[in-house]
């Protein structure tokens, strides 16, 4: 299954953020009844022996390489990521106008004269809600002279599948400014996690990027395709594991009804859990140099959690029922989530699943709350639309998930309607 590895390590390519698994799921960790979450965020904040338990207990398996690393460093006392400088960068978002500005480096004079951002805020909903949505916007994860070809001109944009937005901004992109005064071309959370709405342009936070194409991006460096990975659009491979097992980019809008992250089911999902996730891949992202400022790792993971579903309608009753006597073993209407799964149970490519990074065996069940506005399906991104994926024939060219499949084409159907009504008011 596996395809042949790139020589280039595509897998460190942007972000390295994994954790993967086996076993049981603690308990999460203690705390007071009445704490509210922001509560939580504070003491998150505060406190090293709380996110320690935080990440300890959200851990499926502590004994893959990454974990070992997490554990190793994150909250522990002394010289270790507690120690890190905090990165406040001085970011703006790339747009349009700034096509052919940069050098074959990604580079160019800095030119914001704006104060520097602090990232921090009051810790209240709307403030922390405002600090969240813009970091998930422009805070940068790592500057990468790779993306200097994307910032050259409008159809090297549109070859690498990065999106232009009605106010004109360009694949979430924004220039950071060094320390010696040049700035340069950085990734956001936005470039993947986000998309346009046509025909107006507007900008879905948390709605996957489905059209990014990494392979495209080493193409226009210059690498030659013996050396590219073969991904489709919308996949990336995150894990450093030596295999190229690539993943979708998940839908954000949905992630708090998840039981895991990770489509192998990684990491046990809760806010803290999510937000030590986001506080790590920042600072992994930054190769170990520096650590975000907590309160916006929080903000950032508070911002997802409250994201907003696409809007659904309603469902008849006997779609209803049909929906609930061959899905809800598994999949529940509210957008809830029965336990991950045995990759050989569902049998989609089992390569994630099965990956040395990973090395959980299962799939976690996704949400289907909002799943009608998903731009592909299952964890490799590999169909494309709900019809497809209650179509049989697409037995043959997909394995997997044969669920329902046997029933007749109007049960099919009703099914699909159901589907896109997703969550249902319980
Ligand atoms: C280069 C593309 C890319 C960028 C940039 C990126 N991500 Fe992701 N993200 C992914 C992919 C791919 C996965 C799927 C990993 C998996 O399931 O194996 C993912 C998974 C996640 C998940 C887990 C969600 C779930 O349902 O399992 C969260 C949360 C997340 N990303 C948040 C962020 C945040 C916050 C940022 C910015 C700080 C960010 N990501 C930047 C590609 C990206
Ligand atoms: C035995 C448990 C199980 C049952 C029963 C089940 N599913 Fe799933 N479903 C899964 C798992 C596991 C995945 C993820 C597989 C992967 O990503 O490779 C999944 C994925 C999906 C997805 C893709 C979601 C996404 O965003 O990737 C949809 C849609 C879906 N199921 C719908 C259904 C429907 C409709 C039914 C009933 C006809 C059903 N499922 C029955 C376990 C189940």
């Amino acid at each position: 299954m596996a395809r042949s590895l790139p020589l280039i390590p595509v897998a460190c390519f942007i972000l390295v953020f994994f954790v993967l698994s086996c076993g049981e799921a603690e308990p999460e960790p203690a705390d007071t009844d009445d704490e509210t979450l922001i509560e939580r965020g504070q003491r998150y904040a505060e406190s090293r022996e709380f996110r320690r338990a935080i990440l300890e207990s959200s851990l499926e398996n502590p004994d893959n390489l990454y974990s070992q690393k997490r554990l190793t460093n994150y909250a522990v006392d002394g010289e270790s990521w507690e120690s890190l400088p905090v990165f406040r960068p001085i970011a703006q978002p790339i747009t349009a106008s700034d096509f052919d500005t940069f050098d074959e480096q990604g580079r160019r004079e800095s030119t914001y004269s704006g104060p520097a951002d602090e990232w921090e805020t009051q810790w209240d909903h709307g403030a922390l809600l405002e600090l969240g949505e813009r970091a998930f916007e422009s805070y940068p994860l790592r500057v990468d002279g790779r993306l200097a070809p994307v910032v050259e001109s409008a159809d090297n944009l549109d070859r690498v599948g990065l999106w232009r937005d009605d106010r004109d901004r360009i694949g979430g992109l924004v220039a950071q400014t060094l320390e010696d005064g040049t700035e340069m071309v950085a990734w956001t959370c936005s470039t993947c996690h986000a998309s346009v709405r046509e025909p107006q342009g507007q900008l879905v936070h948390g709605r996957a990027n489905a059209m990014i194409d990494t392979g495209e991006l080493y193409r226009l460096g210059g690498y030659d395709d013996s050396i590219v990975g073969a991904w489709r659009p919308g996949q990336i491979d995150s894990s450093q594991d030596g295999v190229d097992n690539p993943t979708a980019i998940p839908d954000l809008r949905s992630v708090r009804y998840q039981s895991h992250l990770h489509a192998a089911a990684s990491i046990a999902n809760d806010l803290m859990a999510l937000t030590v996730r986001v506080e790590t891949l920042l600072i992994t992202s930054q190769m170990e140099t520096a650590r975000p400022p907590r309160q916006l790792a929080f903000a950032i993971a508070y911002y997802l959690w409250n994201m907003p579903l696409p809007p659904t309608e309603t469902t008849g009753e006997e779609e209803r029922a049909i929906f609930d006597e061959n899905c809800s073993g598994c999949h529940y209407a509210d957008g809830t989530v029965a336990a991950p799964v045995d990759y050989e149970l569902v049998g989609t490519d089992p390569t994630a699943a099965l990956s040395p990074a990973r090395t959980t065996g299962r799939y976690r069940i996704p949400t289907l709350a909002g799943v009608g506005d998903r731009p592909y399906l299952l964890h490799d991104g590999s169909i494309r639309s709900l019809e497809k994926f209650m179509d049989p024939d697409r037995l043959a060219s997909t394995p997997g998930h044969p669920f329902g499949l046997d029933l007749s084409q109007e049960e099919r159907a009703a099914i699909i309607e159901v589907l896109k009504t997703l969550p249902a008011d319980e």
